[in-house]
């Protein structure tokens, strides 16, 4: 396609009408040039391709696909390569499907555990969340199909989602908000960023020059188009100028006439919006020369990839005396409606019409012989006793029982947030009851995010699902019965009630604002802050091995180092663990964490082997976000390099000095403190002047007696935090205003040299 040419050749109103889509899930054709149209269809976890009546709630029906693990379950996999290849995967699907833009991944933060969109994201942590995504990015358009990253920017609750404003300081948004999207962005180059539904600072997602342009665009060189999330756009006109180039769905025209209207009346660039052309044409361009004509997909090799790529996923959070894998040979229950009708994916816009579910019962057939109990109700949360007392008496006749319970479609789900972290009570009192009677309990747990375990103290076994695709039965198994040893951990912490969450003062906010006043502190960020007890820490997972670590390298090379730690495997089953590195700040003049994820691995091993795992760190890896110089700022000094097998279990840990160039601008005034100037090299010479006027004027009121080194170390600290220009009227004239005037111009004459 000769792009240029093309949208040179366009009328204006065909410009404006190809800015927005055909109908629901189409760009619009431009036939008389040859455009065609282009399918797009959620996402992230498998197709949800609509034929007829379409919708973005994924309440009409939509083609038979597979529905892979959700975000929450794929991020506790820490496993780029797994992720690259769920991404193949379901790039080859769009092929043979004819979709050129796949709706996913989203990376946006979990700030809250109750946000009801949590399952369809991956972290609470942005190193994690935008490294998974870009490996996701990277598989699907591996196959020349395009991805749309969402919901850019700040769509971390569900509530008030269309209308309200997140309010965020400078920091918190690069540290965190859009830390979560930059490396999807840069490594990742998705096809399609999508807007989020909200405010961010005041200005809509649909129409934010400053996250749209100035940071996608020019700061992290975003080339694809920028679409709106599904009826996202408030104004298209200052849409278009911001950089939002597809409003999804269709206008019914309303909007292009509106483009059409301000270009001829001058309001709006017609470059602006030929620019959006050019980028949009620039995708259907890309996705005409990638289409695989020849592309098939075969459902049951991909649920096979699925359950595979669940059982990659499952978190393994207590196991008490080998619990498990299980003994074939015991009598063994399973309870639950979940172990029959698994909960595996989440509601809303991702719901896959998936072409077959795999269940644990049916899948448990091909280890053991077991015995199953429904035990609850997931229509409503009552308990039903005849259900109760049939479980109940199964439990106690059988050696082991092992719950399969969760979240149902009424707690969590795209559109609402939960109001509690709490499960279904009829589950919660379930549990109890079984544990009273079989002391042999392990609970199964399928959620889209974390919840209160008032049973956990009384059962032995505790397997986090997540929600694990319509494979999710034999991945369950497969970890039950031991054929594959669990290997994830946690992408978010699980606090021990809601109330311990940072967002928890201020979420979802009042009206259409919430402020995100916890900041940084996000995760275990806080919670290590704040040496708070959790109930299972970010990154935590047992595995049914033991991993050793040992021999931690690091060399530096300025503000880069390279890592090394060698893991050993020494139980008796191969076994993959993940390795995590974590970053101090061992002093800083910014409020730091008190640590942060900069890399993991996954490391295969079979008993007895070890391996070196390498870790690069680069600036980045060290560096805060400087609301001075409004970028990324190494301080020299001090950094702890940690080695954990969780964020609370640091094994090794060596402590480097980083030389960093970069120096923060400093103008001394009146109103710098002697603090401030101690920091400062060429100021040292003049200190002593400042304090020696301070302490002669305290010997001159402290009738002659020496002082002794306590108070001069006291007065020290005491003036620390006094400005330059209260030394004139406490150092009693032994010091003038005029003098301290004339240091100040030194001192910016030197710093300015
Ligand atoms: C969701 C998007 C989705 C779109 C299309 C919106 O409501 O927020 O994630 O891709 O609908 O279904």
């Amino acid at each position: 396609m000769d792009i240029k040419k093309i949208v040179s050749e366009m009328t204006l109103e065909e410009k404006a009408g190809l800015c927005s889509g055909a109908d629901f899930w189409h760009t619009k054709a431009v036939e008389r040039l040859g455009v065609p149209q282009m399918m797009v269809c959620d996402g992230p976890h498998g197709l949800r391709k609509q034929d007829l009546a379409a919708d973005n709630l994924g309440v009409n029906v939509s083609i038979e696909a597979v529905c892979f693990p959700t975000a929450c379950a794929l991020a506790c996999s820490f496993d780029k390569e797994l992720i690259y290849k769920l991404g193949q995967a379901l790039g080859n699907e769009c092929q043979a499907e004819d979709i050129g833009v796949i709706l996913g991944p989203g990376a946006n933060i979990k700030r809250s555990p109750i946000c009801g969109r949590n399952f369809e994201y991956f972290s609470e942590d942005p190193y994690l969340a935008s490294n998974i995504a870009a490996s996701h990015i990277r598989g699907v358009q591996s196959k020349n199909v395009g991805t749309s990253l969402k919901h850019f920017l700040a769509n971390n609750q569900e509530n008030r989602r269309m209308t309200v404003n997140a309010v965020i300081d400078e920091r918190t948004l690069n540290e965190i908000y859009l830390a979560a999207f930059e490396t999807a962005v840069k490594d990742g180059k998705p096809w399609t960023v999508m807007c989020s539904y909200n405010q961010i600072n005041g200005e809509f997602g649909s129409e934010n020059k400053w996250s749209l342009t100035e940071v996608l665009r020019d700061r992290w060189g975003f080339g694809g188009f920028a679409v709106s999330d599904w009826g996202a756009v408030n104004d298209r006109v200052k849409g278009v100028d911001a950089g939002l180039d597809l409003e999804m769905p269709a206008s019914g025209g309303v909007n292009d006439a509106k483009i059409v209207q301000a270009v001829k009346n001058g309001a709006l660039s017609e470059e602006a919006l030929n620019s959006s052309c050019e980028r949009i044409l620039g995708i259907i361009d890309r996705y005409i020369k990638g289409r695989d004509n020849n592309a098939v997909w075969d459902k049951d090799a991909d649920h096979a990839l699925a359950a595979e790529i669940a059982s990659q996923c499952m978190v393994l959070l207590k196991n008490e005396e080998g619990i498990l894998p299980l003994d074939k040979s015991k009598k063994i229950a399973f309870i639950g409606k979940f172990a029959k009708e698994p909960r595996f994916q989440g509601g809303g816009s991702s719901h896959i019409n998936a072409h077959k579910v795999s269940d644990a019962v049916s899948a448990a057939a091909k280890y053991a012989e077991i015995s199953y109990a429904q035990g609850y109700r997931t229509d409503e949360d009552v308990t039903d006793e005849a259900l109760l007392s049939e479980a109940v008496e199964l439990a106690k006749d059988s050696d082991i029982a092992v719950v399969f319970a969760g979240l149902t479609d009424l707690f969590e789900s795209e559109g609402f947030d939960r109001s509690h972290m709490r499960m279904p009570e009829c589950q919660n009192e379930l549990i109890a009851k079984i544990a009273e009677v079989q002391p042999n309990t392990v609970v199964v747990l399928h959620n889209g995010s974390p919840v209160e375990m008032p049973w956990l103290g009384n059962v032995k076994g505790l397997l986090e699902a997540y929600l694990g695709g319509q494979a999710v039965g034999e991945a369950v198994c497969e970890i039950l019965f031991g054929s594959v040893n669990p290997s994830g951990k946690l992408a978010e912490t699980f606090p021990k009630k809601l109330s311990d969450n940072p967002s928890y003062l201020n979420f979802p906010g009042e009206g259409d604002t919430v402020e995100y006043r916890e900041g940084i502190f996000v995760g275990y960020r806080y919670y290590d802050f704040k040496e708070m007890d959790v109930l299972f820490p970010f990154g935590y997972g047992l595995s049914y091995t033991t991993f050793d670590y040992s021999n931690l390298r690091v060399s530096v090379s300025g503000c880069s180092a390279e890592v090394k730690v060698t893991v050993k495997n020494t139980g008796a089953v191969k076994g993959k663990e993940i390795v995590q590195l974590y970053v101090r700040d061992c002093e800083s003049s910014v409020i730091r964490p008190v640590k942060e994820l900069k890399g993991f691995e996954k490391v295969e091993l079979e008993p007895g082997e070890a391996k070196d795992v390498t870790f690069s760190l680069d600036r980045r890896s060290f560096a805060f976000y400087s609301i001075k110089t409004h970028d990324w700022f190494v301080e020299s000094g001090e950094f702890e390099i940690m080695i954990g097998k969780s964020s609370r279990d640091i094994v090794l840990s060596e402590t480097v000095y980083i030389e960093a160039p970069d120096k923060m601008p400093f103008v001394c005034t009146m109103n710098t403190t002697i603090g401030d100037l101690m920091q400062i090299d060429c100021a040292e010479k003049y200190l002593g002047k400042l304090i020696e006027a301070f302490a002669g004027a305290m010997e001159g009121n402290s009738d002659g007696d020496e002082m002794g080194e306590s108070t001069k170390l006291m007065m020290e600290h005491q003036l620390r935090d006094n400005p330059l220009r209260v030394m004139v009227s406490f150092s009693d004239g032994n010091i003038t205003h005029e003098e301290i005037e004339e240091i100040i111009g030194k001192i910016n004459r030197e710093l300015n040299n």
